[in-house]
């Protein structure tokens, strides 16, 4: 059945997603990876689309931005799609000085300063986890590919301007989580909660120890490869 965020009918959504947060990052994979991709859902320019890579059904769905929003295609994903494996793709933020502008950094674990998480357990403190085998072939697949790979603890944050404790990062920082990203956290809760196994992959795309960035056309380049190497440990 529908569900209020995709229009998809039953069957139309592979038991493999892939989840980007814009939805242009959607189609690219589509169009550029996938055998035959068809479009299944535009509701709210969130595209989906379902296709063949490597002859494995698979799927790639716009996530939209922060833990809310991927929390609502995730739930509707798994419950109502039957969705089992689900592989964030996105960029994120360094926090550390060895982790440099376009190595990946893979989710082993995701802290977050969003309610979203925390609202469940009054008063503990759950830690959200990526699937160790989606995680492992990542790190197979990702260093087959040539990246430098970092592996561990990332923030899902709910702020990406925060003009009222620019240096809060630090805390994170000085924990040893790696980078800072808005999504995986989310992903991971609802994954563990329905049943389902997660994943982040990120690439690097700016640093808050440096201030280096990536501009638009360099993010694209070792986005696409990144999503190669997601799509391998899905499949794998
Ligand atoms: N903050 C939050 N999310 C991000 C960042 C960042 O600096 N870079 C890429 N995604």
């Amino acid at each position: 059945m529908p569900t209020p965020h995709l229009a998809a009918k039953p069957g139309d959504i592979a038991d493999i997603v892939l989840l980007p947060g814009d939805p242009l990052r959607a189609k690219l994979i589509a169009e550029r990876f996938f055998e035959s991709p068809t479009l299944y859902n535009e509701v709210r320019g969130m595209l989906g689309y379902t296709g063949t890579y490597k002859g494995r059904r698979v799927s790639v769905q716009g996530s939209g931005m922060g833990v809310p929003s991927i929390s609502i295609y995730a739930h509707e994903l798994i419950s109502e799609y039957g969705v089992r494996t689900l592989i964030r793709v996105g960029t994120c933020g360094s926090m550390q000085p060895q982790v440099g502008i376009r190595d990946l950094v893979l989710g082993q674990s995701a802290s977050t300063d969003s309610s979203t998480v925390s609202r469940r357990f009054p008063g503990m403190t759950f830690a959200p986890t990526a699937d160790f085998h989606l995680l492992h072939r990542a790190w197979q697949s990702a260093n087959e590919r040539g990246f430098k790979v970092h592996v561990g603890n990332v923030l899902s944050t709910d702020t990406f301007y925060d003009v009222d404790q620019p240096d809060g990062w630090k805390t994170w920082a000085s924990h040893n989580v790696l980078a800072v990203e808005m999504e995986a956290a989310g992903l991971y809760t609802i994954a563990a909660r329905l049943g389902a196994r997660a994943l982040t992959v990120l690439m690097v795309s700016d640093s808050l120890v440096t201030h280096e960035s990536l501009s638009a056309a360099e993010r694209q380049t070792g986005f696409a490869d990144m999503a190669l190497a997601a799509l391998d440990a899905a499949i794998g």
